[in-house]
């Protein structure tokens, strides 16, 4: 059966002595309906987390500046966003907690009646087909927008923060969180939440390791949503030096050997060697993260008419998982579950 290559000239010119090629990798390209059928790498929705961000209240949305399409939302608007989510296919749910108030301890973060756990325990009394994935730290909990506690000379304590991420977690769980996803970047934070989990009945519970997760300045406009940016200084004693990658793969190594279940590399794009190298090394699925500053970059080069979203996005997380990603968490979730519908309909 022959492909009708619309568009193709049916005759090309012969170019008198020069040699002209035989192989002639356009033949691929030729149509849509051809380019589809050879088309190496596919996105499912059933791949994507959505984070969301989760306010006190009820009934409230607020739109974030800084990242266009996204809201702070009440658990109860959360639960409805889980079910729009569920309903378009979208395999997760990230979900980061404004608090009420603010403590040098990041209380909240652990309290049973949080808003975050809040939400958690009404999405799940809805039973949607969605997993949903708790983002376990400290910084949008503490009044200095640090991932821990601080020692007296104002140093993240990591020891005192694993307690306090051991108990995050542990409460996440409870209010019905089906994976725990550190992001403190703590030494050892993976062994002592696994060890938490287990003492507390929740040996059932995954842990999604944000293991290789840079200081990277993508985080921006996340720092607007949570109001996490820290007080004082920058991250940068406990995240990653932003160009390092063979720390990179030690942090996995040890993620691994402490017990991680799945394996996050993040921000996404900038890290699309280390999802690849990971991808080859570690048995585990991986996970990319398109972060805040990916998504906002897209976004307002798009409202500006010089670039076009969906098609950027698409070519975005594409590049993740053509890396090797096999979820990848993007504040887009739901547009590219739509925009991958229409493509069907
Ligand atoms: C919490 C956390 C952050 C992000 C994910 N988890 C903020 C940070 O580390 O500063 C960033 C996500 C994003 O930028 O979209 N520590």
């Amino acid at each position: 059966m022959s492909v009708d290559l619309t568009g193709m000239p049916a005759n090309a010119p012969s170019g008198g002595d020069l040699p002209l090629p035989s192989i002639r990798l356009r033949r691929l390209r030729g149509s849509e309906r051809i380019r589809r059928l050879v088309r190496e790498t596919r996105i499912d929705p059933a791949m994507l987390v959505a984070p969301l961000f989760v306010c006190a209240g009820s009934g409230v949305r607020e739109p974030i500046g800084s990242m266009p399409g996204v809201a702070r939302l009440s658990p109860d608007l959360a639960a409805i966003e889980a079910e729009t989510l569920a309903a378009l296919g979208v395999g997760g749910l990230l979900l980061f907690g404004l608090p009420r108030g603010k403590d040098p301890m990041g209380s909240e973060a652990s309290a049973d009646d949080g808003v975050v756990q809040d939400a958690f325990s009404r999405i799940r009394s809805l039973q949607l087909p969605i997993v949903t994935i708790a983002d376990t730290c400290l910084c949008e909990y503490t009044d200095h927008g640090h991932c821990g506690p601080l020692t007296r000379s104002g140093e993240v304590d990591n020891d005192a923060a694993l307690e306090r991420l051991a108990a995050t977690a542990v409460s996440q769980a409870r209010a019905g969180a089906d994976i725990v996803a550190p992001s403190a970047m703590m030494d050892g934070q993976v062994a002592a939440i696994r060890a938490a989990l287990d003492g507390a009945g929740f040996q059932g519970t995954p842990i999604m390791a944000y293991a290789a997760k840079h200081a990277s300045a993508f985080y921006g406009p996340f720092r607007e949503a949570a109001g996490s940016a820290p007080a004082l200084g920058d991250r940068r004693a406990y995240q990653m030096d932003p160009t390092n990658g063979r720390e990179a793969m030690r942090e996995m190594a040890l993620d691994v050997a402490e017990g991680a279940d799945l394996l996050l590399v993040k921000p996404g794009l900038p890290g699309l060697d280390l999802i690849a190298a990971a991808r080859q090394r570690f048995d585990l699925p991986i996970a990319a993260y398109q972060v805040s500053g990916e998504h906002a970059m897209i976004a307002a080069a798009a409202e500006r008419g010089w670039i076009d979203r969906r098609n950027a996005t698409l070519e975005a997380v594409g590049a993740m998982v053509r890396a090797g990603a096999g979820i990848v968490v993007t504040y887009a979730a739901g547009d590219i579950a739509r925009w991958l519908a229409d493509e069907r309909s």
